[in-house]
């Protein structure tokens, strides 16, 4: 950090050992790294409840945090403040919130371009461009759950203020992720998964504390669990040709099984599957979807 408290060009976000383990295991697998980000003033708590008052409505979610690990999400409570307050008092509200797309602040976008600019060297060789590059924000309250879900992004999760641990569990495992669920994920479906205690087996906690981070796969379910104060961090993503090939032909096996036709093998490298992917877009004009 410079004097003035904003992140110097000579201070990457991740050492050398963190980018090390970025390229051994993306994009499949996850991995633990260390950051560099912990005192920006883009990220106190201040700054964040500052950003809270400029972000549009529909950019924050934010509810109680008490829930159980499997939950319906018709079932989530609110909290009953704005976001800026439940940022103000998170130590007592047992709340939970996220700010979302971050990046349309113009501040907060260039500290996104600043991450993603270290991480393009290793990540584009693999998947290609990284597109619809966004940044969240997770604020939770001490003990709060992040019931079990997945995500369409590639992620890497920065650990700001407190603990938590993030469950995680592999991806592509259609035990856990079953086919008709993924189809109905990339068709608009809720992210949350449902829960089996026979799935702890295959899960890696991940404790995560000030300077600590990891690397997310995308849909790598995972579940969180806080700690005993506060926790702030934050997440930064982007697509790729391959998440974007994969959420395709899940929607193509999507319309083929509605109509009792051979669905398609997704393979490892669906950005590679030209002819299936090709099918989708010749099929979905002929069934009138975009
Ligand atoms: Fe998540």
């Amino acid at each position: 950090m410079t004097p003035t408290g904003t992140a110097s060009a000579a201070t990457p976000v991740f050492p050398t050992t963190a980018l090390q383990a970025i390229q051994q295991a993306y994009p499949d697998r996850h991995a633990r790294l260390l950051h560099q980000l912990l005192g920006h003033p883009l990220l106190t708590r201040d700054a964040l409840a500052a950003l809270a008052t400029r972000l549009p409505e529909a950019s924050m979610e934010y509810n109680l945090g008490t829930l159980p690990v499997g939950l319906d999400p018709h079932d989530t409570p609110a909290n009953g403040l704005s976001a800026a307050e439940t940022i103000r008092s998170i130590d007592e509200n047992r709340s939970w919130i996220v700010l979302k797309n971050i990046e349309r602040d113009p501040a907060y976008g260039a500290l996104l371009d600043s991450v993603l600019a270290e991480l393009a060297p290793l990540v584009m060789p693999v998947t290609g461009p990284m597109v619809r590059r966004e940044a969240f924000l997770f604020l939770s309250s001490p003990g709060s759950v992040t019931p079990f879900h997945m995500d369409p992004e590639h992620n890497i999760l920065l650990q700001i203020e407190g603990r938590k641990v993030m469950n995680l569990f592999p991806a592509g495992d259609p035990v856990l992720v079953p086919p008709t669920q993924s189809e109905t994920f990339h068709a608009g479906g809720h992210r949350n998964l449902a829960w089996d205690e026979a799935f702890r087996d295959q899960m890696d906690p991940v404790t995560l504390t000030p300077g600590d981070a990891v690397l997310v796969p995308v849909k790598a379910p995972h579940f969180v669990q806080n700690g005993d104060g506060v926790s702030i961090s934050l997440s930064i993503t982007w697509r790729s040709a391959r998440s974007g090939a994969e959420a395709d032909l899940h929607r193509f096996n999507r319309l083929l099984r509605a109509r009792g036709w051979p669905l398609v093998r997704i393979s490892g490298q669906p950005e590679r599957q030209r002819l299936a992917r090709a099918g989708y877009r010749i099929t979905c004009k002929l069934v009138g979807e975009t």
